[in-house]
């Protein structure tokens, strides 16, 4: 399971928990290999089983008007579930399913190694938060093993409940933040300096005067070669720096 494409092609012949008989599709999930946010839900529905595609029916629906509400559009995201097929009748996934299951959302996280983790309802925020209630520990970011996790209540008890869905647009409403934030903190120190360098140096060679924007470059490992400054000249602002992802 070395891509994102390998572990869905396993995914549609895995038989490893008895929700394999009922499936019409397996739904391993979808998104670009390099998106910034992941967002996690229970299992497929009816709609998803039968498309073989993540959040498709009412609920998708929802979550769709919720990424467009700040911004974003589904293609943009990464979105998977905790189980990859559909559960008779729309029934809880058993704790069994979700540890047989668990090994593709494991890789899928791997791999992605996304900015952010939605989780989406009580299952995957419990991935997360064990034991936790999703009304007390929703809308607020989570560092877990290394990852920030924020947990949203599942938009499909938005669309039962009024006073649940203003609480999803409410969280949802903190993403774009949130997001600003993380990249930030992601981005190396002087990467916002070395932009402005790079805005007023290109297209001539560095001058001295921009040494002090390479300070922050780290030291090069014992047998590397040392850098040189036209090795660290930083690319053109509409180029990501390297060791970063695109953003959208
Ligand atoms: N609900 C989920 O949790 N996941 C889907 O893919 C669709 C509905
Ligand atoms: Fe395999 Fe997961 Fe489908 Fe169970 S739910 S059969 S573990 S892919």
């Amino acid at each position: 399971m070395d891509t994102l494409a390998e572990l869905a092609r396993r995914v549609s012949l895995c038989t490893a928990c008895p929700l394999h008989s009922g499936r019409v599709n397996a739904v391993p999930g979808e998104g670009p290999d390099d998106a910034e946010v992941l967002f996690i839900g229970e299992g497929p529905g009816y709609h998803e089983d039968r498309q073989g595609r993540p959040f498709v029916g009412p609920a998708g629906n929802f979550l769709e008007d919720l990424l467009q509400s700040i911004g974003m559009t589904r293609e943009q995201v990464y979105i998977a579930n905790m189980v990859k097929c559909r559960p008779p009748n729309n029934r809880d996934p058993a704790p069994d399913e979700i540890a047989a299951c668990s090994k593709y959302l494991d890789r899928q996280i791997e791999l992605l190694n996304p900015l952010l983790i939605v989780t989406l309802g009580r299952f995957s925020t419990a991935r997360f938060l064990p034991g936790q209630s999703i009304s007390r520990v929703r809308g607020r970011l989570r560092s877990v093993n290394g990852r920030h996790i924020f947990p949203i209540m599942h938009p499909a008890a938005g669309l039962r409940r009024q006073e649940m869905r203003a609480a999803i647009e409410e969280d949802f409403a903190k993403l774009p933040g949130l997001l600003d934030v993380l990249r930030m903190q992601a981005a190396p120190p002087s990467a916002a300096g070395r932009i402005q360098d790079a805005q007023s140096a290109y297209p001539t060679e560095p001058a001295p005067s921009l040494q002090p924007a390479f300070q922050d470059t780290p030291a090069p490992a014992a047998g590397e070669t040392p850098a040189t400054p036209a090795d660290t000249n930083p690319p053109p602002p509409d180029e990501p720096p390297p060791g970063q992802q695109r953003l959208f």
